[in-house]
């Protein structure tokens, strides 16, 4: 049966932040990012790495023009990443998958805000 698991008062997770929560015998990340809510085991499905605790970056992407020619690179901040810290793993922000191998996912969470309260439904 589903339970809901006390995050933190909204006040304490400012657009941008992130909590780990414990839970159970593991951890869940709770992120903020342009207003919406997120929630992930900190569990990395590579070797078991704490995947919550890495960097929050934005997608790199190669520019190449309408001739063809390499342009450069730049920072796609509509697809941000969660960075594993033990090999580097990473892991989109919005569903959990892997970028490098869809068949590798952060195990994703429900989670709500009532009130002046986060929760997440475990
Ligand atoms: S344990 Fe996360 S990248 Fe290896």
């Amino acid at each position: 049966m589903a339970k809901d698991l006390f995050v933190a008062k909204s006040s304490e997770l400012p657009d941008g932040e992130r909590k780990i929560v414990p839970n159970g015998n593991n951890e869940i990340g709770v992120y903020r990012v342009k207003g919406q809510l997120f929630a992930y085991s900190n569990l990395c499905p590579h070797q078991g790495g704490p995947a919550c605790e890495g960097l929050l970056m934005a997608q790199v992407e190669e520019v190449i023009a309408d001739d063809k020619t390499y342009q450069g690179m730049r920072f796609n901040h509509d697809d941000m990443h969660i960075v594993c810290p033990w090999h580097g793993w990473e892991f989109h922000l919005d569903n959990g998958i892997a970028c490098a191998d869809p068949k590798f996912k952060l195990r994703k969470y429900d989670v709500v805000e009532r009130g002046d309260e986060i929760y997440v439904v475990t």
